[in-house]
């Protein structure tokens, strides 16, 4: 099977092409979170209905998953689901707490907690394997992005219990029970990387592996606690021939370590610009991003600077995906990211 770096047909779209080093006229663009709060069409179907439930439903994932394709013309669709619904399909006690985020049951804490982290089947997941069908079929040519979160990311949720601004438990577990953790981090690579797996078997045309959180971590704590365990999900999956984008919030000090987990794709926040993200990635790096999504927030003359701004700076790269740093904040008017959509295919 081929390599990403080799395969480039014609044919493939535009975000494939991006991602394999072959730009077309155009940065492919697509937002984190484009499918969500900021549409009233999002908020109009899951008004009655749990995060979690929504994320087990293929007919409401499928069309949330489209709603963005159809409103702002992206050129690529996310799937609708959350970094912890392969733990949920195992059993963890998770719920999603609006305005929180995800929240467990028993936080992570010795040995005997590995036991719950059993191995992901696709007989688990049987939703995510009809949606991504679904969707590949209504898609047409637009591809489908898979996605998981990374082993650090998930862990911090299992070990702090919820969301945390300084990740103290997760450190401390980190550095002062080194084995624990590394088990830890091993099962849940197994469980990530046949996630993703399953969403590649059905279909999708790249996949995104989320480490959110990992820009909380020195350099050489990421090399020593975090980049084997990502490396052990995304090495595996080249021979798919699927495109892998590795995407962290922070992690300007990272980039290079990041792509050299394994990724064909490194996603950057704002905090650096695409130019120098290149330089630090070194030849042949293809990037994602970087729009600041509180710019989103300023008049349109300001937006539109920095779009162009982003294009250009993105061109110092081998390829260029056009996105936020982060994810679509909730309060977000739509009808901008649709004119940003327009703009970015008019810079040819
Ligand atoms: O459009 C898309 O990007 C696809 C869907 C998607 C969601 N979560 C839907 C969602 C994706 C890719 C994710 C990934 C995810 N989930 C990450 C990594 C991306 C990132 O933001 O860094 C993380 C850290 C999570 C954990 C999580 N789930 C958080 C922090 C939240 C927000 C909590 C809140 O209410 O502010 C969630 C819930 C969530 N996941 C929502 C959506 C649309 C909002 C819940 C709702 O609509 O009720």
């Amino acid at each position: 099977m081929s390599t990403p770096e080799q395969a480039a047909p014609s044919s493939a779209s535009l975000l494939v092409r991006a991602a394999t080093g072959h730009p077309g006229p155009y940065p492919p663009v697509w937002f984190m979170r484009q499918a969500g709060r900021s549409l009233p069409e999002y908020r109009a179907l899951r008004a009655n209905q749990a995060m979690l439930d929504a994320c087990r439903d293929p007919g409401l994932i499928t069309e949330i998953t489209l709603q963005p394709v159809r409103r702002h013309h992206v050129d690529a669709a996310i799937f609708f689901s959350d970094i912890v619904v392969p733990l949920v399909a195992i059993g963890l006690g998770i719920d999603i707490v609006p305005g929180t985020g995800p929240v467990i049951d028993r936080r992570f804490e010795s040995e005997a907690d590995l036991d719950r982290l059993r191995e992901l089947t696709p007989d688990d997941v049987p939703y995510i394997t009809e949606a991504v069908k679904a969707l590949v079929g209504e898609l047409g040519g637009t591809p489908l992005i898979g996605f998981a979160g990374a082993p650090f990311t998930l862990a911090s949720y299992l070990v702090e219990g919820g969301p945390s601004k300084d990740h103290a438990r997760t450190k401390a577990l980190m550095h002062g029970r080194p084995v624990l953790w590394g088990s830890l981090l091993n099962r849940l690579a197994v469980i990530t990387r046949a996630f993703l797996q399953v969403q590649i078997d059905a279909g999708v045309a790249a996949i995104q592996l989320f480490d959110s959180w990992a820009g909380a971590l020195s350099r050489a704590d990421y090399e020593r606690f975090v980049l084997p365990h990502s490396r052990s999900v995304l090495e595996p999956l080249a021979a798919t021939g699927v495109p892998r984008i590795h995407f962290g919030v922070g992690t300007g000090e990272l980039l290079a370590s990041m792509r050299a987990a394994g990724a064909d794709v490194v996603g950057v926040d704002w905090r650096v610009p695409l130019d120098e993200a290149a330089r630090r990635l070194g030849p042949g790096a293809v990037v994602q991003g970087n729009l600041d999504p509180a710019i989103l927030f300023a008049p349109w003359g300001v937006v539109e600077a920095e779009v162009r701004r982003v294009v250009e700076q993105g061109r110092a790269a081998s390829g260029h995906i056009f996105n936020l740093g982060h994810g679509v904040p909730p309060e977000t008017d739509p009808d901008v990211l649709t004119r940003i959509v327009e703009l970015v295919h008019s810079l040819s």
